[in-house]
């Protein structure tokens, strides 16, 4: 199938993003969202982003106007998705919700339609089970802010089609964007698994060891090659979106993050990260503020657990064949901006000393830390 059309569902925080990268590369969108206000503001950033695109002289002027006339803003779903050949879905993360859309979309668009959703944590199966074409259902997970972030993750359901994943994985391509494929549909897909457990790990090691978070910080963007530290990422990324991915990994298995109690306390009290003035660190204004960190508060810090934790998560991503080492380093690298790839500061540390450390973690505190076999097998 040659893929011209595409109708992008939700014109949220990321909605409007993927609609702008997709009439980037040339494909005709329509842009649907149930109230013609979302609809206005959405092309309001859409056209801000383009216009400073031209004054950077990365585009020129005309180009900028083309791709936003390669935009339809519709609230009416019937005629959303009439000539559309793929439908991204990128509405709330909420289970519920998603399940309506689909059941509405399934008996809206045409039977060779493909669904692709942007979730960051739901299941893909149970969405693809809730239409007629679960075989044409699929994961398409870009990161915040899609114009910007070259990853995206794409994961087959159960029951989806070898051609849908290559046609979404050609489709990721041509919007200029690295595919990554999480070949099964596994809790927190590859990204979330590997960042969500850290940050509670982080509030254990500040219980345990006594770190204060600047050394944690400042060890994890020094020794681990993380662009900043762990706590300023959380920060960053917000605690209501990391407290939604939290709640859905644990639900569906317990084995891939042990919740630390302070995530759910300053989600319950807004202490959201930089959008709300206040999460681990205060903010003064709502503009991006670096913590200070340094490389002499590094040196008080051995982040060996932290280590630990994302090599531990990593290994079981491969031992449960979503994953390999090389597209695992390929993720962190462009959805985390890693550095370093994450096994080769493994080594760095010693695989025997991280399956020991963990060893020891689990018997102290359970068998959540119990080392992954292909960590036994690396020693
Ligand atoms: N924000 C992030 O950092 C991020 C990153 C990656 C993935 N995601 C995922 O992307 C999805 C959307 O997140 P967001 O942050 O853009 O949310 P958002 O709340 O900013 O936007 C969602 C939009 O969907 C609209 N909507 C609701 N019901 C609709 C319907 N039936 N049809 C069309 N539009 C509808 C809402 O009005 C809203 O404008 C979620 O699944 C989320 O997990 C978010």
């Amino acid at each position: 199938m040659s893929l011209k059309n595409i109708t992008v569902l939700g014109s949220g925080v990321m909605g409007h993003g993927i609609a702008q990268v997709s009439a980037t590369a040339g494909y005709n969108v329509v842009l649907r969202d149930i109230e013609q206000g979302f609809l206005d503001r959405a092309m309001e950033k859409i056209r801000w982003s383009l216009d400073k695109l031209v004054s950077k002289e990365k585009i020129t002027k005309d180009e900028g106007d083309s791709i936003f006339a390669r935009i339809k803003p519709v609230v009416d779903l019937s005629e959303a998705v009439k000539d559309a050949q793929l439908i991204i879905e990128v509405v709330p993360e909420i289970m519920d919700l998603k399940k309506k859309v689909y059941a509405e979309l399934d008996k809206t668009a045409g039977p060779n339609v493909i669904f692709a959703s942007n979730t960051s944590t739901l299941p893909i199966t149970e969405i693809a089970s809730t239409t007629t074409r679960p075989e044409k259902v699929i994961g398409i997970h870009f990161f915040n802010p899609p114009q910007l972030m070259k990853l995206v993750e794409v994961i087959p359901g159960e029951k989806t089609s070898p051609e849908i994943t290559a046609l979404t994985e050609d489709y990721v391509r041509s919007v200029k964007k690295t595919p990554v494929l999480c070949r099964r549909d596994v809790p927190g897909f590859i990204v979330n698994r590997l960042f969500i457990p850290m940050v509670h790990e982080a509030c254990y090691m500040m219980d345990r060891e006594g770190y204060s978070m600047t050394e944690i910080d400042s060890a994890v963007k020094f020794k681990l090659g993380f662009p900043m530290g762990i706590f300023e990422l959380a920060d960053f990324t917000g605690m209501d979106v990391i407290h939604k991915a939290t709640t859905e990994m644990h639900l569906r298995d317990k084995k891939v993050i042990n919740p630390h109690p302070t995530i759910e306390k300053m989600y319950n009290e807004k202490k959201l990260g930089q959008k709300s003035g206040e999460g681990f660190y205060k903010y003064s204004d709502d503009k991006y503020e670096r913590v200070l960190l340094s490389e002499e508060m590094a040196e008080k810090c051995n982040p060996i657990h932290l280590v630990a934790n994302i090599l531990n998560n990593a290994a079981w991503l491969v031992t449960n064949k979503a994953s390999d080492i090389e597209e695992l380093e390929k993720a962190a690298s462009l959805g985390l901006g890693l550095k370093k790839p994450m096994f080769e500061t493994g080594k760095e540390f010693g695989i025997r000393n991280i399956v020991n450390e963990l060893n020891k973690l689990a018997d102290k505190y359970g068998e959540f830390y119990r080392p992954d076999p292909l960590l036994i097998s690396m020693q």
